[in-house]
């Protein structure tokens, strides 16, 4: 059974149909890169991977469980499971480093205060942020924040992990940073979603890709397949050529 599979999505807004049907399946351990050009709806995708939008038709299964309907109560345990990587980190700038990753541990885990604190520490070592753990968001720099931000999602130990964007705007060192605490998360099983334009890192960190062009899957392939077909359109539009 694939972690997460999605049969049929169609997404319009304001009469405009962003998704027309789209499909595609995510295998458990499996990242699976999501690309296509700005616009083409990689990120309400993902955000309805947790319920944060419903599709106006077609199904979403989180580990054979479909999510579309489920109300905010029943997305509980669901968001507990598949963690969101937002774009800018979205740390809390009144509190420390350390609150920022206690905040998700209280909320969702039963952990004492003294496990909360062995697991801050061990996250952040695990990533090389353990200088980070007393300063505020504000002290450090946009690639430590979103590295940070990568370690707050991932602290309550979800069984998926959805990544939008997470190396945009980063300088190589901390994209390679990035691209490894990736690498770590694969190494535990964790099944993930990559959307990204950064194709170096896609091609580092993922294991399939699928395109997404006019509203639907137009490509798809494991990257040892992408890397023999060169006029695939996958390696065309990863090429900057017009699909
Ligand atoms: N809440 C919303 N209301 C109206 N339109 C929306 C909403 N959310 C997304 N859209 C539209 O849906 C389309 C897809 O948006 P989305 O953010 O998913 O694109 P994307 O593929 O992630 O693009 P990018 O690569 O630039 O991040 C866009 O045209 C966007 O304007
Ligand atoms: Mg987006």
């Amino acid at each position: 059974m694939a972690v997460i599979d999605v049969k049929n999505f169609a997404k319009s807004f304001d009469g405009k149909p962003v998704h027309k049907n789209v499909s595609f399946q995510v295998k458990e351990g499996e990242c699976l890169g999501l690309l296509g050009g700005s616009g083409v709806g990689k990120s309400v995708v993902l955000r309805s991977l947790i319920g944060l939008e419903k599709p106006d038709s077609g199904e979403i299964f989180i580990e054979g469980e479909e999510i579309s309907n489920f109300s905010e109560h029943q997305l509980i345990p669901i968001r507990t499971k598949v963690a969101y990587v937002f774009q800018n980190g979205a740390l809390f700038d009144s509190m420390s480093v350390f609150e920022n990753l206690a905040y998700p541990l209280r909320e969702h885990t039963k952990l004492n205060e003294s496990e909360i604190k062995n697991r801050i520490h061990e996250q952040l070592t695990e990533f090389g942020l353990e200088d980070a753990e007393f300063k505020s968001p504000s002290q450090l720099s946009g690639g430590m924040q979103k590295r940070v931000g990568l370690a707050r999602s991932i602290i309550i130990r979800p069984k998926v992990v959805l990544y939008d964007e997470p190396t945009a705007g980063l300088d190589p060192y901390n994209t390679v940073k990035i691209q490894e605490m990736i690498l770590r998360m694969k190494d535990k099983g964790v099944t993930s979603v990559f959307v990204t334009h950064d194709m170096p890192s896609a091609f580092n960190v993922c294991d399939r890709m699928v395109l997404l062009l006019n509203g639907a899957v137009a490509a798809e392939g494991t990257v040892e397949e992408l890397n023999k077909d060169p006029d695939g359109l996958l390696q065309r539009f990863v090429r900057g050529e017009r699909a």
